[in-house]
C-alpha cells in the first residue's frame, strides 16, 4: 500500500504523469473519508472494492468544512488504525495530505456554491458546511481522477449534494452510494459516536429508532410517519432534536405515495448527530395539511 502525503506522490502512485506503474491497471474507484474509520467506513471500502481495478482512500480533516465553534479540534484522529484498516482491506494507495498540501494558498478564493439544498437541513444548522464539502471533493476529485467515488447514505444530505455536484458541473466520475451501517441496537456508525459516554449512547439510540417507527408508519402516509417518529424523540428527554424532516429522495418535497426520506438531526450532551431512512409513503389519509419539517 503506497501512502501519499503530496499531490506529487499520489500522482506517481497513480501513473498519472506516465504510461506506466498503476494507469493502465483499469479504473480507480476512491472513497474519500475523514479518518476515523470504523465499520461503517469498511462497507465503503467493501462497495468500493467490488469495482475491482484501483482503490484509494484520502484521509483529510478538512476544516472548510467546519464552522467556527464546531469540533474540528476535537474531531478524532487516528492515522496509523486507519492505515492498518486500509492495508487489512486491500487498499492501494491512501491519500492523507497534510492542510498546506490541499489548500496551498490557503483557503481558496473559489469555491462551490451548493445552491438551494445547501441551505436546508444540515445547511441551515450548519452554514458554509457543504460549500466545504464540495470544495474539498471537487478537489480530491480533481487530484485522484477517480472513475467511481463512493459515499455513504449515513451522509444522505451529502451523498444528493455530491450526485447534484458531479451532474450539474459534469464531472466525469460515478457516484456510488453506501448503505449505512447499524450497531444492533439500531445506531448508525459515526465516527462521532466516540464523543458519547454510555448514557448518551443509549439515549442517543432513540433517533434510529424514531427513524425506524417512521418507517413502519409509511403506509398510512407522511403525517403519520412524523407523528410516530416524533413520539419516540419526545419520549428521550436527553436527545435535543435540531430537526426531523420527510423529503423526497431528491430532498424536496415528498410525494406520498412514493418514496421518501425521513431525516433526522439532534444533539445529545454535547454531540450532535444525524441518521436517516428511506420510507415508503401511502397516500395521505387525513385532510390536513402539516409542512413536512
Ligand atoms: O463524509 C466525509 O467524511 C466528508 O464530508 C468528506 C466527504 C470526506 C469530505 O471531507
Amino acid at each position: 500500500m503506497i501512502v501519499a502525503e503530496t499531490r506529487a506522490q499520489l500522482h506517481e502512485a497513480l501513473g498519472h504523469d506516465s504510461r506506466s506503474a498503476r494507469a493502465g491497471a483499469g479504473s480507480v474507484t476512491l472513497v474519500p473519508t475523514m479518518g476515523a474509520l470504523h465499520i461503517g467506513h469498511g462497507q465503503l471500502l467493501d462497495v468500493a472494492a467490488r469495482r475491482r481495478g484501483v482503490l484509494v482512500v484520502s484521509i483529510f480533516v478538512n476544516p472548510l468544512q467546519f464552522a467556527a465553534g464546531e469540533d474540528l479540534a476535537r474531531y478524532p484522529r487516528s492515522l496509523e488504525a486507519d492505515l492498518a484498516l486500509c492495508r487489512e482491506r486491500g487498499v492501494e494507495v491512501v491519500f492523507a495530505p497534510p492542510y498546506a498540501e490541499m489548500y496551498p494558498t490557503g483557503d481558496p478564493q473559489v469555491s462551490v456554491d451548493p445552491g438551494p439544498l445547501g441551505s436546508i437541513l444540515e445547511g441551515a444548522s450548519r452554514p458554509g458546511h457543504f460549500r466545504g464539502v464540495l470544495t474539498v471533493v471537487t478537489k480530491l476529485l480533481g487530484l485522484v481522477r477517480p472513475d467511481a467515488a463512493v459515499f455513504g447514505e449515513k451522509d444522505y444530505q451529502q451523498l444528493v449534494l455530491v450526485s447534484r455536484l458531479v451532474d450539474d458541473l459534469c464531472l466525469p466520475v460515478e457516484v456510488v452510494a453506501a448503505p449505512t451501517v447499524r450497531a444492533d441496537d439500531g445506531m448508525a456508525l459515526s465516527s462521532r459516536n466516540r464523543y458519547l459516554d454510555t448514557t448518551q449512547r443509549r439515549a442517543a439510540a432513540a433517533l434510529s429508532r424514531a427513524l425506524s417507527a417512521g418507517r413502519a408508519a409509511g403506509t398510512a402516509g407522511p403525517r403519520a410517519v412524523l407523528a410516530a417518529a416524533r413520539d419516540v424523540l419526545r419520549a428521550e428527554p436527553a436527545v435535543a432534536v435540531d430537526y426531523l424532516s420527510l423529503r423526497s429522495p431528491e430532498l424536496g418535497e415528498p410525494a406520498a405515495p412514493g418514496p421518501g426520506r425521513l431525516l433526522v438531526a439532534a444533539t445529545v450532551g454535547a454531540t450532535r448527530l444525524i441518521d436517516n431512512v428511506a420510507v415508503e409513503l401511502g397516500a395521505e389519509t387525513g385532510t390536513r395539511q402539516e409542512p413536512c419539517r
